[in-house]
């Protein structure tokens, strides 16, 4: 009997010692991370005023929980009223450049407590039929927010396209713009790339890449070609800067964002004046993808798309050194103009 009830009490011990070591592991795990997460500071220049920038902790558990349900539609108007939800025109767009990197950019500034991002490319002002719908139509396309929240978007095509500087100055003039760029050659192949995968899906034939990049006739580089008009990017900067100064222009270095994606992104949350907040324990290098990935909690972390990271076709060298030399004069055009100098060959 004795040893009976020493078995049970023996028992209860453990069921309570399992339970307060478990809450204890569960309170230093959440404290951890909201402590990671929790942004402080406050955010200075246009993205709110000085006294109410400050982020209410609440707004880390909308930005990871709730508000996701809100994008997915999921969230009554009673709700958007009560916690005072906004859906915001952009404060900042990454404008390009198409395979730059631009939505592994856009997923990390995610990070950022203060940032919420339009998931997708939202097409508004390089497509006439989205642009004839107005800017109300646009804004509706936004993520639910808090004011003090900034809205980025992301529409790469947005670089390249003739209308869009304008209508994007008509819209706000101080707003912040930012372009990722790659060594010209390899974003004009990993561009190719994308094609050609499209193209095997639907299983149509498509050209070699050097058949692309290369007039037959004159043997000389192909400027008709989408992939190489693109990566010259100088001249579509030029276009921007007849409406925006390059002060509200920040470039990032695609291909340092992939090795070393940290110190890039500090930079960016310098240029939109955000208070530095992503840190390495963000990010983590995951070696089966062979790319950083993203951490925003102990228990919430994700790699982007298998379709980012692509294996690229092998190219005749001599097709990429004519490439290079190509671009190399461009290239320093566009070092001179946005005075970040990349070791492009
Ligand atoms: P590749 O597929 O050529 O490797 P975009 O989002 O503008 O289409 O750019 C896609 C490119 O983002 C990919 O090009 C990839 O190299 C790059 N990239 C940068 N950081 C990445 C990351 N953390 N995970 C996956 N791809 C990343």
């Amino acid at each position: 009997m004795l040893f009976k009830q020493q078995a049970l009490l023996r028992q209860k011990l453990f069921v309570l010692g399992s339970l307060a070591i478990g809450s204890l592991l569960y309170l230093v795990a959440r404290v951890g991370s909201l402590d990671r997460l929790q942004p402080l500071c406050p955010i200075d220049g246009r993205f709110g005023p000085r006294g109410q920038d400050e982020i209410p902790l609440r707004a880390l558990q909308f930005k990871r929980g709730l508000l996701h349900e809100f994008r997915k539609g999921n969230a009554t108007k009673e709700q958007i009223r009560l916690h005072n939800l906004v859906q915001q025109l952009p404060k900042a767009i990454i404008i390009g450049v198409r395979k730059g990197g631009t939505r592994a950019l856009l997923e990390m500034l995610n990070l950022h407590p203060a940032v919420v991002k339009a998931s997708q490319e939202i097409h508004f002002f390089d497509n006439d039929e989205n642009y004839a719908k107005g800017i109300e139509w646009y804004r509706k396309k936004m993520p639910f927010s808090y004011p003090h929240q900034i809205t980025i978007e992301k529409s790469p095509a947005y670089f390249i396209t003739e209308e869009v500087p304008e209508r994007i100055y008509k819209m706000n003039s101080s707003i912040k713009l930012l372009i990722i760029v790659r060594e010209p050659t390899t974003r004009a192949i990993s561009d190719y790339t994308q094609v050609l995968e499209g193209k095997e899906r639907k299983n149509k034939t498509y050209y070699k890449f050097e058949k692309l990049a290369i007039d037959p006739n004159t043997c000389e580089v192909n400027t008709k070609y989408k992939a190489v008009r693109t990566s010259i990017y100088t001249k579509h900067l030029e276009r921007w800067l007849k409406y925006f100064p390059i002060e509200q222009f920040h470039i990032v270095d695609g291909d340092r964002l992939i090795t070393e994606p940290l110190p890039e992104l500090q930079l960016v949350e310098k240029f939109l004046n955000l208070p530095p907040r992503i840190s390495q324990y963000n990010l983590y290098f995951n070696a089966t993808r062979g790319f950083y990935c993203l951490r925003f909690n102990i228990v919430f972390n994700k790699c982007l798309a298998g379709s980012k990271g692509r294996i690229h076709p092998e190219v005749d060298t001599s097709v990429v050194t004519k490439l290079r030399k190509f671009f190399h004069p461009f290239n320093q055009k566009f070092y001179q103009i946005t005075g970040r100098t990349f070791s492009w060959p």
